[in-house]
């Protein structure tokens, strides 16, 4: 029976997830499979996310070349977060011949056309569901599922933590401050919750459905964007009354140039719009095309397990390409 090989580069909270969904199924995936897989080793540098993970230590490096350039690594997951050294770090391991998967939506964003490129070039695959939507498979339908359409739109709540922090001043008339700490002890929260609160999160991730669904690629600093630090329980309220509540939506469409409208932007949605129902660090993308009309995808957008889901479904897609 074959095995495949692969290399995790982060034992965070992303990483560890990875590892808990290849570990904990293991049994299952490998059936399904009909090939076998280890983790042969990962990059970690902090002893508590190693205790944490439950990984055998003496499979921890703390240098990244012995998993990008290493012989008996057959796909690096690339768990680090940050636009580099992680770019780097993944362009050298397919440039020696590893497939690569990556939750990374910073990266992905910042550098899409030249990971694909590379990815080509060197004839290995390149898998990024993640990015977008934590656990839901929203790329890979946009890829495969719904290829046959137009897209017209591509919209939706893509953050988890904003979601969390307005759901709760929505519900619990909890403050802004109280609920972003327990996001983030929750593993919502990037460790610097700037991104997610300024709505550059949300921009990398728009940016990705974008080079996607319309095969343009905007830059993430190039979408206007507002996050929701501005947004107060007043402004909550006041939507309360007339019959709305206040979403971070992301929004893409195409003109009738065919330029993309795009925006990140707290927007006040009536209680009847799907995206309504999408509370707490649950996501959804609302995808419009020319054949299929409406499709909303709806799960968990953040999270260890919930993302971990979605690389672990990147790793099995790969090792089921390298099986056939
Ligand atoms: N910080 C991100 C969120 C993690 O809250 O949605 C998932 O991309």
């Amino acid at each position: 029976m074959k095995k495949y090989r692969i290399g995790i580069l982060g034992l965070g909270n992303v990483g560890r997830g990875t590892y808990d969904v290849m570990t904990d199924n293991a049994d299952l995936i490998k059936q399904r499979l009909g090939a076998d897989y280890e983790i042969v080793r990962a990059l970690e540098i902090n002893p508590q996310a190693i205790e944490r993970t439950g990984i055998d230590p003496a499979k921890v490096t703390d240098n990244a070349d012995d998993i990008i350039k290493a012989e008996d690594i057959d796909i690096v997951v690339e768990s680090l977060g940050g636009i580099e050294p992680s770019t780097t770090w993944m362009l050298t391991a397919m440039e020696h011949g590893k497939s690569v998967v990556t939750p990374n939506k910073a990266a992905v964003a910042a550098n899409f056309q030249k990971l694909m490129a590379t990815s080509k070039e060197n004839d290995v695959l390149f898998r990024f569901e993640a990015c977008v939507g934590g656990g839901i498979p929203c790329l890979t339908s946009i890829l495969e599922p719904l290829s046959g359409n137009d897209f017209l739109q591509v919209s939706g709540i893509l953050n988890g933590t904003t979601n969390y922090i307005l759901s709760k001043m929505y519900d619990e008339g909890l403050d802004y401050d109280v609920i972003l700490k327990d996001a983030q002890e929750k593993g919502f929260a990037e460790a610097d919750p700037t991104a997610d609160v300024e709505g550059i999160d949300c921009a990398n991730k728009l940016s990705i459905l974008i080079s996607l669904c319309f095969g343009k690629y905007i830059p993430p600093m190039d979408i206007p964007r507002t996050g929701i630090t501005g947004v107060d329980k007043a402004q909550i309220e006041a939507a309360r009354a007339a019959g709305n509540k206040i979403k971070l939506l992301s929004y893409a469409s195409l003109d009738e140039n065919g330029e993309v409208d795009c925006y990140v932007k707290p927007v006040e949605l009536p209680l009847s719009h799907p995206l309504s129902g999408v509370n707490n660090e649950y996501n959804a993308i609302y995808i419009t095309g020319n054949m299929v009309d409406d499709v909303m995808l709806y799960g968990k957008g953040a999270g260890p397990h919930p993302t971990g889901s979605a690389i672990a479904g990147d790793i099995i897609s790969i090792m089921r390409e390298y099986n056939r």
